[in-house]
């Protein structure tokens, strides 16, 4: 059994504007996983936080898969304390296939980030998300989903796509990794494909004018960024609910751990047919903040974000040893308009041995 089988379903999970931060290396008894920090240095990205997060989904992948196809993962996180880079080392043993339910979902799970159905969830829903979450070491899913929490949740959420075109770090960085046509999307298989973005068209267009810092400054100066706020928060009260991955140790581990439930939960939501949208960008920017990463960041849009924050605290019921690592929404979305392709397994792995 090859092990590029496993890899190419690791390498589907998802990442902060689909930069897919990582490298593969074999070894003679596995694969180690790199980070790399170029490939995403935004502000949502302090400290490799983000890109932490979606190498636990990748994680998750990789051993779900692995169990799948006949491999049994002995997985060590940052087993270099001088290498951060380095997230983790698996061993692999071979061993008769365990068929796991949640390897068909690894290739069906997308974003979708259109309105959804604003249903009751059945109970026992919420448990299994729950439970999925808190058996990996460290990690709690917290729900809400009552209407009114719903409206908060929704509006502390889009004070994010406020922010994103007001400064100029967060609004480069998006622009950046935003790709317009199909012909450059099999080019790169990378970045955030427009039509995944759900917009309508006239809203296309202006997001298209956008694109240039010197004339979103203008349509700022119009209302556009507070608009765009607005009609985001609309979607997003959409939702059947919102969720919050909760942390207690702010250190590199725990947001490779938040990744591995986020993939959990999501991987069990697709098996539902039911969707999942991040909505992460406020939580990484209150990291920043709160890490003290404030230099690109004006006071006015610090204030924004940790007012937003308060909101988000007292729905969840936060206390001051919570850690938020991500947010999202959930609910019955139907099928995305687009999905987002990968690079190519072959293009992510460093020269080495074979397993
Ligand atoms: C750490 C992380 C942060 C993300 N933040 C957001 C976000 O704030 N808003 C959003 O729309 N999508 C967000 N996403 C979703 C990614 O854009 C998406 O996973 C990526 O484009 C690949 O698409 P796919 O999930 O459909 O495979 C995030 C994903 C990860 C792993």
């Amino acid at each position: 059994m090859d092990i590029d089988a496993v890899l190419s379903q690791a390498i589907q999970a998802p990442s902060g504007d689909n930069c897919q931060p990582w490298e593969i290396q074999k070894t003679s008894d596995g694969v180690e996983i790199f980070n790399v920090p170029a490939k995403d240095q935004s502000l949502y990205n302090f400290r490799q936080q983000a890109s932490y997060l979606a190498h636990g989904a990748l994680l998750e992948n990789f051993s779900i898969a692995a169990k799948h196809l006949g491999f049994d993962p002995d997985v060590k996180l940052f087993p270099d304390a001088n290498n951060l880079n380095l997230v983790a080392r698996i061993k692999l043993r071979i061993i008769n296939p365990q068929p796991q339910q949640l390897f068909e979902c690894i290739a069906k799970r997308t974003t979708n980030r259109k309105p959804y159905k604003n249903i009751d969830l059945p109970p026992v829903l919420l448990e299994t998300l729950e439970s999925a979450a808190s058996d990996v070491p460290g990690v709690r899913l917290m729900l809400a989903k009552g209407a009114q929490q719903r409206n908060i949740l929704a509006k502390s959420s889009a004070i994010n796509e406020q922010a994103v075109l007001e400064n100029e770090y967060l609004h480069k960085f998006l622009f950046q990794h935003v790709v317009w046509t199909r012909k450059q999307l099999e080019q790169l298989k990378s970045g955030m494909f427009i039509k995944t973005l759900e917009m309508p068209r006239p809203a296309e267009t202006v997001f298209k004018m956008a694109s240039s810092w010197k004339t979103v400054c203008i349509l700022n100066k119009l209302g556009l960024s507070k608009i765009v706020a607005k009609q985001n928060e609309q979607v997003y009260n959409h939702s059947a609910a919102f969720g919050l991955i909760v942390i207690k140790n702010n250190n590199h581990d725990s947001f490779v751990r938040a990744g591995q439930a986020l993939e959990r939960v999501w991987l069990n939501l697709t098996k539902e047919d039911l969707s999942l949208h991040p909505v992460a960008g406020i939580i990484f920017l209150i990291l920043r903040i709160k890490g003290g990463g404030v230099k690109e960041i004006s006071d006015k849009h610090q204030k924004m974000v940790l007012r937003s924050y308060e909101n988000i605290k007292n729905v969840f019921h936060l206390d001051d040893t919570d850690i938020p690592a991500f947010m999202f929404r959930l609910g019955q979305g139907g099928k995305p308009s687009a999905t987002s392709p990968r690079l190519p397994l072959k293009s992510l792995l460093r020269p080495g041995q074979n397993f």
